[in-house]
Parts: structure tokens; sequence; C-alpha cells
């Protein structure tokens, strides 16, 4: 039997990634942040002093990429976010990157992989796809708190114009733009707690296997 893959897209701050380790713990499943393996690239063109504006480099960076050694902890960091949705829009390092990301979603019994393209790109045939969003405000709100309960500083309005500015440029891209997949499931969690929306998606996956 295949592995059994569970596409997980949204934007910014909607809530994915702990969606997508709580679902991965409760299926005995591996996970995958995409998101980390852009930041990543970004990381390491960052680190090198290289630009962010060179295709060709970037690809050479993406293809020698070893998602083993992703570190969340690193790469959370705002800035690279920044760089990361610069570099994801040239299709030279989309491509080395879903290459990857493919590979990684044939591991067994099963993977959760969480990103933007995932329904619509990497795992087309995925049988169970979710789009989890929540209003721009929610977002920004969460991202606030999160921020501010860490002991940190953040100003709401600059959070929210970032979280507006990176929808803007996921969702404006020519190669494979932030949108849901035909056949996703639409989870908006504006107003539901990650307990309701955890309870949903193991409905739907249940539903499916
Ligand atoms: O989700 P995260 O904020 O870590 O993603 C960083 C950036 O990487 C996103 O803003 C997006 O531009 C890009 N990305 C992407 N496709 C994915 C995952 C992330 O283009 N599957």
């Amino acid at each position: 039997t295949p592995s059994f893959i569970i596409a997980i897209d949204g934007p910014a701050a909607a809530g994915k990634g702990t969606l997508s380790r709580l679902i991965a713990a409760e299926y005995g499943f591996h996970h995958l942040d995409t998101g980390l393996t852009y930041r990543a690239v970004a990381k390491a063109l960052l680190d090198a002093g290289l630009p962010l504006d060179d295709e060709a480099v970037a690809e050479k960076t993406a293809l020698e990429l070893d998602l083993a050694g992703l570190d969340r902890s690193v790469l959370a960091q705002h800035h690279i976010g920044e760089a990361a949705s610069k570099i994801a829009v040239m299709p030279a390092v989309r491509r080395a990157l879903v290459e990857a990301q493919r590979r990684f979603s044939a591991k067994l019994p099963g993977t959760v992989l969480d990103g933007r393209d995932i329904g619509t790109v990497v795992c087309p045939a995925a049988p169970v796809k979710l789009f989890v969003t929540a209003s721009p405000e929610v977002r920004a709100r969460r991202r606030y708190d999160e921020i501010v309960s860490g002991g940190g500083k953040a100003v709401f309005d600059e959070i929210f114009a970032d979280v507006k500015k990176r929808d803007e440029r996921d969702m404006g891209r020519a190669d494979s733009p932030l949108k849901p997949a035909d056949d996703a499931h639409l989870l908006d969690t504006s107003e539901m707690s990650i307990e309701a929306a955890f309870r949903a998606a193991r409905e739907l996956i249940d539903a499916a296997r």
C-alpha cells in the first residue's frame, strides 16, 4: 500500500503548523513543514552573503538542501520568513524543493505535509486535503500574542501589515500561488479553537481511510 498523504495548506499563522503536528502524532505519520524548506534556502543564501534574486544561485542552494537538517528554532525568525517568500517566487527553486517534498511524502505509513501548494502542486492526489484559514486580523492577533507571551516586544499594526503583505506575495505569484485545491476541505479557524479544528480534521481523515 502507498503512503497515506494528508495535505494541509493555508496562509501564514492560520494554525496549520499546530494542526499538522497534532495530526501526525495522532496517526503516527511523518510530518514536513514545507515552509521550513523555503526558509532554509533563504537562510543559507543570507548566511553566505549571496543575493536573494539570483535564480541560478538559489536553485543550486535548493538542490543541496538536506531535509534532515531543518531546525525550526533557527528558521522561525521573522526576517528569514520574509526572505523565504521572496525566493519562493522562483520556478527553479520551487521545482527543486517540490522534488524533495514529494520524496518525503512517500514515507510509510503516511505523511502530513503543510505549506501553500501541497494539495494543488506537490501532492495533488492526496486523499485528504485541508485548507486552513483565518481572517488576517485573527492571524495577526495570534502572532502578536505569541511574541508577547514569549516575553518579546511587538506592535500589532506592524504585524498586521506584515501578514497582509505576505498574503499578497503568496497569493499573487505566478508559480504555484496560494489557493485551495478544488477538492480541499475549508477549515476557517477564526472562531474555532485548535481542539475543534483537530476534531474536524480527524473526522475527515477517518472518513477517507
Ligand atoms: O509557512 P512559512 O511562513 O514558514 O513559509 C515561509 C514562506 O515560504 C511563505 O511565505 C511562502 O512564500 C513560502 N512557501 C511556499 N510554498 C510552501 C511553503 C512555503 O511558497 N509550500
